[in-house]
């Protein structure tokens, strides 16, 4: 058996397939748009059938190698490797989660707030008119509290799973997953992490209590702006890998393969950019600190003693790529900073190689009324910070400019 390696060595070798040392192979896979297979006869169809090869809804070359890197990164050292599905998107691999922990005696999905916003809508909206029943654990905006007790009051034996972040969306809290997971399984719950703001090189879900992993790939890890992915994990130990291959056939959100490939070319240089995301996160949380125009920074371990204890247990290489700062002067002064920025541009999304910023209130969170983001602590002047990889100089320098023409009105 190999010696297990550090998640940026085996990202870097993500997808040169390793067991091939003919001459002259490819050391990248080569893109295959293939939909389907022919076949000689009956009984070669009839095997391709029980793989994944035959037809492209099943599988296919591209996503598969990217699973097996995702695999990779995601295995504890001496644990079982899960299982791995690349879907069309972090919502399909939402989706097709739900359909592996929601059953008829446990149609209640029990989802730690604030979260992304499309995860409670999804569960509650289209999965919602197919009888799933949804219950929010909404945190403190101001952190501490006891996560597990928290979930474990709402928890009974309807509920199928609890879905969890690490680090929330918009806010940067950083959520107690261990605790989070044990109450779920006291119930015999399934616990769902949602790591799309910890990708493997800051966070282990599976080894913090995670029966089932999502990331949407379009963000850290492709990385690039330029796919829209995800993947579902799930530990072997848990009934629900048993089912994930025949769900993922029939619900057809599977990955495009030219996605596939440059989801797999952005995730070769993942474990690099993310080392220097987070340190330039965490320059940038040094440097907005009790900076007069803003009334909060939201940074991982930045909310008291046990916050920093809690990032250190959980996050001990890295707090991740997101910040979010408060401006005083609500939305108008969130919107001097932005129209302040010059390289650093808006968008509605996040992980980008370079720095972007978002505005939850009328992107990732619009869904919600204003008397609903207030109560999550999501307020107008809240701008949530994707940093990339650039001179943290020019990030302090360029952000430092917004800042005074946030001031300025
Ligand atoms: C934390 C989190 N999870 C899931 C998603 C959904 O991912 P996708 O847009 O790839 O469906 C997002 C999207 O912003 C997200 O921020």
């Amino acid at each position: 058996m190999s010696r297990p390696v550090d998640p940026s060595t085996s990202t870097a070798r993500a997808g040169l397939g390793r067991g091939d040392t003919g001459d002259g192979v490819d050391l990248v896979a080569p893109l295959s748009l293939a939909s389907v297979r022919a076949f000689a006869d009956l009984p070669s169809v009839d095997e391709a059938m029980q793989g994944r090869n035959a037809y492209r809804r099943y599988g296919g070359g591209n996503p598969q190698r990217l699973e097996e890197a995702m695999i990779e990164l995601e295995t504890v050292p001496g644990q079982t490797a899960p299982v791995a599905r690349v879907t069309s998107s972090g919502q399909a691999a939402l989706l097709l989660a739900a359909t592996l922990v929601v059953t008829p005696s446990r149609p209640r999905v029990v989802v730690v707030r604030p979260c992304y916003a499309g995860t409670d809508s999804l569960l509650a909206g289209p999965l919602g008119n197919l009888g799933v029943r949804i219950t929010t654990v909404d945190l403190p905006p101001e952190g501490g509290g006891d996560h597990g007790a928290m979930v474990a009051a709402v928890l009974g034996a309807d509920v199928g799973a609890v879905v969890t972040e690490v680090i929330t969306n918009p806010l940067i809290g950083l959520i107690d997953v261990p605790a989070v997971a044990a109450a779920a399984h006291a119930v015999g719950a399934a616990c769902i992490v949602d790591s799309t703001f910890t990708p493997p090189f800051v966070f282990r879900p599976f080894a913090n209590g995670a029966d089932l992993v999502i990331h949407s790939l379009t963000k850290h890890l492709a990385g690039h702006s330029d796919v829209s992915g995800g993947v579902l994990l799930v530990d072997t130990g848990h009934e629900a890998s048993d089912w994930l291959d025949a769900n993922a056939r029939l619900l057809g959100c599977n990955l495009a393969p030219f996605d596939a490939w440059l989801a797999l070319r952005g995730l070769r240089t993942a474990g690099l950019r993310l080392e220097r995301c987070c340190e330039n996160a965490a320059a940038l949380a040094a440097f907005f600190a009790n900076r007069a125009e803003l009334q909060g920074v939201h940074y991982p371990g930045t909310r008291g003693v046990e916050d920093a204890a809690l990032a250190d247990r959980l996050l001990p290489r890295g707090r991740g790529a997101m910040l979010s700062i408060d401006l005083r002067g609500g939305g108008a002064a969130a919107d001097a900073f932005i129209r302040g920025l010059d390289g650093i541009r808006l968008a509605p999304s996040l992980g980008d190689v370079a720095t972007t910023v978002s505005y939850p209130a009328s992107t990732s969170h619009r869904a919600l009324s204003p008397q609903q983001r207030a109560a999550l602590g999501i307020g107008d002047g809240l701008v949530r910070i994707s940093v990339g990889i650039e001179h943290i100089d020019d990030l302090s320098a360029e952000f430092d400019a917004a800042l005074v023409a946030a001031s300025a009105g």
